[in-house]
């Protein structure tokens, strides 16, 4: 059985290991902190006892752009900066990689539904112009954020390699 979980602070986050190096090491050294102290909310996706993956939220700004279709299009809401936030982290576990759940959807389809509906409550209660995210690499942005959910997330026109997906295309999608 499926099993959704927002973690709570001070609470043992289970063992994890996924296919990239750069998050294996944040996982072990430095998320139970963040979760702790509230620096971002981690949220577990489990199958059964096994965790399939996790993602975390957290406030986060991007200095705004000068470009100008973009401006003109989404100007509401954008100062100098584009408050939103930010899914930090978005990883499926090695034995989860690539498969699908008996539903027929991919285990990593279901995290990113969790991910946008987590990201609903967040905004209902509070703000956020836009879920923002920053792929780790251009092979991930590019296999997996751009060919998988392309529709969703744009690129951001600064130098910074972000994506972003307005929070009414989100709450629109998920209606
Ligand atoms: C990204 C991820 C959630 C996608 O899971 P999935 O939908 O089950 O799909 P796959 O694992 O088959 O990955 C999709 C493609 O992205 C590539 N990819 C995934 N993670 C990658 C990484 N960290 N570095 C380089 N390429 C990566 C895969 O090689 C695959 O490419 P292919 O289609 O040419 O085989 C999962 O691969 C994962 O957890 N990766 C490690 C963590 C990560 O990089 N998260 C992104 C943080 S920004």
């Amino acid at each position: 059985m499926l099993k959704f979980v927002a973690w709570m602070p001070n609470n043992s986050i289970p063992e994890f290991e996924c296919r990239d190096p750069q998050i294996n090491r944040y996982y072990k050294e430095q998320l139970q902190t963040d979760i702790d102290v509230r620096a971002c909310k981690a949220f577990f996706l489990f199958q059964d006892d096994n965790v399939v993956g996790f993602f975390t939220l957290l406030p986060h700004s991007i200095k705004n752009t000068n470009n100008h279709g973009i401006r003109k299009r989404e100007h509401k809401g954008m100062g100098k900066w584009l408050s939103g936030v930010l899914l930090g982290h978005f990883a499926i576990s090695n034995e989860f990689c690539g498969q699908k759940h008996s539903s027929g959807l991919k285990y990593s389809k279901i995290l990113m539904f969790y991910a946008l509906d987590s990201f609903e409550c967040i905004v209902r209660n509070f703000c956020g112009v836009a879920l923002l995210l920053n792929p780790i690499n251009e092979s991930v942005r590019d296999k997996f954020y751009i060919k998988e959910y392309g529709n969703l997330f744009k690129k951001y026109p600064t130098d910074d390699d972000y994506m972003y997906a307005l929070t009414d295309y989100v709450l629109a999608v998920l209606k």
